[in-house]
C-alpha cells in the first residue's frame, strides 16, 4: 500500500515536470541558449568562453553589435550565420519560432548585460 502511493507521487511530479518543460517561449529561449548558443556565447551572453577568443562580437553584452542590434537582424544572423566567422547557422536545425525564442533570450541577456556598461 505504501509503495503503490509512493509510485503514484513519484508519476505525478514527473508528469508536472515534463508538463513544466513545454511552457513559455521564454522557458524554451532560455533552455535553447543553454543547449546551443551558451558553449560559444557563454550562459551570460559576454562571450567569455575559447570558442569565441578573437571574436569581440561574440559578446552580445557590450552593446557593440556587427550585425545589427535589431531584432531582425538577430533572426537573421542566427538562421544564416556568419561564413566569416564560427557563428553557424540555425536555419536547418531549429524552427523559426525556436528562433524567434532563442533571440528573444539573446535581446533580454543583452539588455542585462549593457546595464551599467563602460561606454
Ligand atoms: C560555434 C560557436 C557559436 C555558437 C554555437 C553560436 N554562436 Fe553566435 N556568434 C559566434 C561568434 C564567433 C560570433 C561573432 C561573429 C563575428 O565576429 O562576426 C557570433 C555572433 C553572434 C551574434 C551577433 C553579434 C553582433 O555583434 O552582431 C548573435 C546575435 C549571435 N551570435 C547569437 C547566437 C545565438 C542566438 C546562438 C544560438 C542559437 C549562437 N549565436 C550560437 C559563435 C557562436
Amino acid at each position: 500500500m505504501r509503495n503503490t502511493l509512493r509510485i503514484t507521487s513519484l508519476s505525478i511530479v514527473l508528469a508536472t515536470g515534463a508538463l513544466g518543460s513545454c511552457t513559455t517561449d521564454s522557458d524554451s529561449g532560455a533552455r535553447l541558449w543553454r543547449t546551443r548558443c551558451a558553449a560559444c556565447h557563454g550562459a551570460d551572453g559576454a562571450g567569455r568562453t575559447r570558442f569565441a577568443e578573437g571574436r569581440p562580437f561574440a559578446d552580445l553584452t557590450d552593446g557593440r553589435w556587427k550585425h545589427g542590434s535589431d531584432r531582425a537582424s538577430l533572426r537573421r544572423l542566427v538562421a544564416d550565420g556568419d561564413p566569416a566567422s564560427t557563428m553557424p547557422p540555425f536555419a536547418d536545425r531549429l524552427a523559426p519560432e525556436e528562433i524567434d525564442a532563442v533571440v528573444e533570450h539573446a535581446l533580454k541577456l543583452a539588455a542585462a548585460g549593457s546595464v551599467g556598461a563602460e561606454p
